[in-house]
């Protein structure tokens, strides 16, 4: 038997066992997401953790995803398949320089990109993801906002509202390696198509989009066009899904190196191996999770 379809088989019967379900984020590699439950971005996958009534969630993603799952659902086992899956942005910021920035900053909101460690989430009044970031700022009465950590989204929310926002200087190194020259160049190749860029781009990018939204709203944005082609300024596992959900469409990444090295450290053979071992488990201090719980549910209810 191939030992790709073995491991697959014994991953299946292993999360009967357990009584687990494989989450999976929509730049994980193709396979990883053709054998997981639920495909979808940030938003979607917490509220995926938050609702399932699974024992153990597989999380296929990076490690602030997985605490996320953690803080939403602490009864339950969360497993990080490769626990060296971080996310260089989220570590752009720690609790204690937040709280230093928040005494320069006192009475102003902070709005927390999920991109970030629990105890930053605990740090701050709301967590927000891609999805809903424009909706989370606009939900708050105050008219000055600290957002952290993404200065690329922090611009790409501020030029949608009418808020003022104090950044911090963190970014994507993935998403900061896309230049309008790439886009001006498949541009000028395929005229009629349209372009999809994600908010952890820069300015520069974002201001050549046709729309700007999460992973899980450009399949969206997709399925419902008109248009037949689409160039697609975000990490390169989203292409899989979205030939697989909007096929006869044509996807044409801005350059095939918008790789997310993090993100393509999950393999089969590490969902088997944490499914075997049930470990590692991911988890946050219980004073930890409770404060960044509040954050992570204010967010949920704005939607
Ligand atoms: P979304 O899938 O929520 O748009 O996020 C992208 C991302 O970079 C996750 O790390
Ligand atoms: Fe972090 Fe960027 Fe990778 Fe997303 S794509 S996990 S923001 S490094």
């Amino acid at each position: 038997m191939n030992s790709t379809l073995n491991v697959i088989q014994r991953i299946n019967s292993l999360k009967q066992d357990r009584r687990a379900i494989i989450l999976a984020h929509n730049y994980q590699p193709d396979v990883i997401q053709d054998i997981a439950d639920f495909v979808g971005d940030s938003l979607e996958l917490s509220q995926q953790a938050a609702c399932n009534q699974a024992d153990v969630i597989v999380f296929c993603g990076v490690h602030f995803m997985a605490e996320t799952a953690y803080i939403l659902s602490p009864q339950k086992s969360v497993l990080l398949p490769d626990s060296h899956a971080g996310c260089p942005m989220a570590d752009m910021i720690s609790a204690e320089e937040l709280r230093a920035k928040k005494q320069e900053l006192p009475q102003t909101p902070v709005v927390c990109y999920v991109n970030s460690s629990a105890a930053v989430k605990a740090e701050s009044d709301i967590c927000c993801t891609s999805a809903n970031a424009v909706k989370v700022v606009q939900s708050l009465t105050q008219h000055e906002i600290l957002f952290v950590p993404d200065k690329y989204l922090g611009q790409w929310v501020s030029s949608q509202t009418s808020k003022k926002l104090h950044m911090w200087p963190g970014f994507c190194p993935t998403h900061s390696r896309i230049q309008p020259q790439h886009i001006i160049e498949l541009k000028a190749r395929y005229p009629e198509a349209k372009v999809m860029v994600h908010p952890e781009c820069p300015e520069e990018i974002s201001a050549l989009a046709d729309t700007v939204p999460s992973t899980s709203g450009m399949l969206r944005y997709a399925k419902q066009s008109d248009a037949r082609q689409f160039i697609v300024g975000t990490e390169i596992g989203i292409i899989h899904r979205l030939q697989k959900e909007a096929p006869g469409k044509e996807f044409i990444p801005v350059t095939p190196h918008i790789v997310c090295p993090n993100m393509k450290l999950t393999t089969l053979d590490k969902v088997l191996q944490c499914l075997e071992d049930m470990q590692p488990l991911v988890t946050v201090p219980e004073d930890i999770r409770s404060r960044a719980y509040t954050a992570v549910r204010r967010m949920l209810q704005v939607g």
